[in-house]
């Protein structure tokens, strides 16, 4: 199962990857610190994922957010995570021992796909963090139409965000956000919405 939370060397060498990664792939990663346990607690709160049996993070990173949402999930709950960047997906199959979770080095247009590969119909939630705002043109309404056609009819959508740029993909496909607001215990602030299917 999930490990303990991480002592403070540990904590501080999965930063530096991720600071290494942001540097290297600055358009694909987004920022350079990953995300805060405030942050973290408040997105698996939104995302209700403590009722949730099929659950999808996009852009896992080195995996704060996952084990946080692991946590969160209920004993028979089973998480797919998928990252493009192939460092985080190695670091994260040395790291989260988890008979819950299913690592995927993929891109996350591809999540209907992924999702039929691992023999479910539909998914109850997509978390990402993906950074909207800086994927390549196209891409950003790719991956929301694979979202949208992956979820389950009431589905969740969370994104955490720098920007509002996920608005203007989500809103055409979802409608409006069920939920707004910023988180400012993280750096950088981060904006967090709930679209519903
Ligand atoms: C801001 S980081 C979030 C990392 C982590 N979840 C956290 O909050 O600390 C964004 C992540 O999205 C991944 N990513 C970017 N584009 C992607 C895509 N098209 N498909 C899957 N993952 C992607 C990056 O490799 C990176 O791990």
């Amino acid at each position: 199962m999930t490990k303990p939370p991480k002592t403070n060397a540990a904590s501080l060498k999965e930063s530096a990857i991720f600071f290494k990664n942001a540097l290297l792939k600055p358009k694909e990663v987004g920022y350079i610190l990953p995300s805060s346990r405030y942050l973290i607690r408040r997105i698996a709160e939104v995302a209700e994922l403590a009722s949730k049996k099929h659950a999808v993070e996009l852009g896992p990173g080195t995996g704060g957010t996952t084990r946080g949402f692991l946590t969160a999930l209920p004993a028979d709950g089973k998480l797919i995570a998928i990252d493009v960047n192939e460092q985080f997906i190695l670091h994260l199959q040395k790291d989260i021992h988890d008979p819950r979770l299913i690592l995927c080095h993929d891109s996350a247009e591809r999540l209907p796909e992924i999702l039929q590969e691992s023999g479910w119909p539909h998914c109850d939630v997509v978390i990402s963090g993906i950074p909207f705002s800086t994927l390549p043109d196209g891409i950003g309404q790719a991956v929301m139409q694979s979202i949208y056609d992956s979820l389950c009819d009431g589905g969740t959508f969370v994104a955490y965000q720098l920007r509002d740029h996920v608005s203007r993909l989500a809103t055409p496909i979802f409608g409006q956000p069920v939920f707004k607001k910023k988180e400012v215990r993280n750096f950088p602030p981060m904006r967090l919405f709930v679209w519903q299917k």
